[in-house]
């Protein structure tokens, strides 16, 4: 290599490696939509996903009434409840009749009737020391016995006592009828 050829190297610039036009196009257009695509799709995926995600509630229990206003004739208390059931959330209202049994027990007996699910009457009202089913004549005593019709005694609800206060919890099956 002789002098003139060295001088011009050293005066010409390093060669870069251009983008083409296209290229930068594909690059800046995909990762437009790249990001687009993940700020669709990513709140997607977190709905369906989020209930799996979250604690579920179980087992909460209601404040309903003072332990010092329950005696032993049953009485109505409504109350409401927070459900949540995957994506559905709702404030269904409920019934109960609260009682203190001879045992000195509080006790809650859920208002649906064991044959179809209509809605018991007060107790004693049509007929003495019975709770009356109108829809087919069902009849229940204090505790929820079946007497008539019903196949089974009336539900109970779960009771704690807090502070002077009646709580009321799950439904299960009557524990007070042997
Ligand atoms: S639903 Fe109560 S008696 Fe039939």
């Amino acid at each position: 290599m002789d002098h003139n050829q060295q001088q011009d190297t050293a005066h010409k610039p390093a060669k870069r490696k251009e983008m083409t036009r296209r290229q930068f196009l594909s690059y800046t257009l995909g990762g437009a939509g790249a990001f687009m695509a993940a700020g669709s799709i990513l709140p997607m995926i977190r709905f369906a996903v989020d209930p799996l995600l979250q604690p579920k509630q179980v087992g909460s229990f209601v404040k309903v009434i003072e332990e010092s206003k329950v005696t032993n004739q049953p009485q109505q208390v409504d109350f409401k409840i927070h459900q949540v059931d995957g994506w559905y959330e709702s404030d269904p209202k409920l019934q109960a009749w609260v009682t203190k049994g001879d045992d000195g027990v509080v006790y809650a007996l859920s208002p649906v009737c064991k044959h179809l699910g209509c809605t018991i009457g007060q107790f004693g009202k049509e007929i003495p020391n019975r709770f009356l089913c109108p829809c087919h004549g069902a009849q229940y005593d204090k505790n929820g016995k079946n007497l008539k019709v019903a196949p089974r005694p009336l539900d109970e609800y779960q009771v704690k006592l807090n502070n002077g206060w009646v709580y009321l919890g799950p439904l299960e099956p009557n524990t007070r009828v042997k």
